[in-house]
């Protein structure tokens, strides 16, 4: 295997976790110092030790039930979470579709929004002049491209989520869960855009509820149930697996 382009190593995500304060504040305040140590202490894992390589043009798809750790994985190879512990390491450009509307700004406008999310992205005005006219084409969105992105519906922003990430040449592309929200054809267009990235050598990253798009698109599945990976292995194999769980 040539060098990997995403690396885990005993990754973990945790963060502070907040409870209320039982036995009431005069208490609380009364012991003070132990009672804040054991506020510090408490922490909830989103995500422990998680270990896998990619190597370049390979797909993975993460599958697990809602709140295992998927969106979490993303942010972290996407780089806008930073593990608790363990070590990250990506060494492509990454171009993440994570949450609808992520990384857009909503008093912008479609059109407005394509471009700077192209600048985001470390490509130049021209550059991405140059794509605007495919995104808008790949999204179709009619006349809503000249308006606010706040009156997007869901599956609008989706689309224009999905044309911007995918036409913007990524290296690493990161999808959470936006084949779901589309519309049929839009959904079909998105499985044929990403077949084609396959094809071409992109690395992909596909976090679905839709096992059937996880099974076309990746060659390896990572399972994970309860914040840690249950398993990794070919997609079909780890597919039924989770099926019959
Ligand atoms: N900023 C945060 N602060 C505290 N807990 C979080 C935060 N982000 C995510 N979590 C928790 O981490 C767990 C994993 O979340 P996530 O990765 O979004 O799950 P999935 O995408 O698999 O549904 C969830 O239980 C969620 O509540
Ligand atoms: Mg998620």
């Amino acid at each position: 295997m040539s060098e990997p382009v995403i690396v885990f190593e005993n990754v973990g995500k945790s963060y502070p976790q907040y409870h209320q304060i039982t036995g009431g504040l005069k208490n609380f305040l009364f012991h003070l110092p132990s009672a804040l140590k054991s506020f510090k202490q408490l922490r909830y894992e989103s995500l422990r030790d998680i270990n896998f390589q990619m190597a370049k043009g390979e797909s993975l798809g993460i599958v697990g039930r809602n709140g295992a750790g998927k969106s979490t994985t993303l942010g972290l190879i996407a780089g806008v979470l930073q593990p608790t512990v363990g070590r990250v390491l990506v060494r492509e450009r990454v171009s993440p579709m994570l949450e609808l509307g992520a990384g857009f700004c909503t008093d912008l406008s479609g059109r407005d929004n394509i471009m700077l999310n192209g600048i985001l992205m470390g490509m130049t005005r021209m550059e991405v002049q140059k794509k605007v006219d495919e995104i808008i084409e790949f999204a179709e969105l009619g006349e809503f491209i000249n308006q606010p992105i706040r009156i997007y519906s869901s599956g609008m922003l989706a689309r224009l989520g999905f044309s911007v990430v995918s036409s913007l040449e990524p290296e690493i592309l990161l999808i959470d869960e936006i084949l779901a929200v589309g519309d049929i054809d839009f959904t079909k267009k998105c499985q044929e855009r990403m077949m084609r990235f396959k094809k071409q050598g992109v690395t992909i990253v596909l976090v679905s509820h839709v096992m059937q798009d996880i099974v076309n698109i990746c060659d390896r599945v990572l399972w994970i149930e309860n914040h840690t990976a249950k398993c990794i292995g070919p997609a079909e194999e780890v597919v039924q697996k989770y099926k019959d769980s």
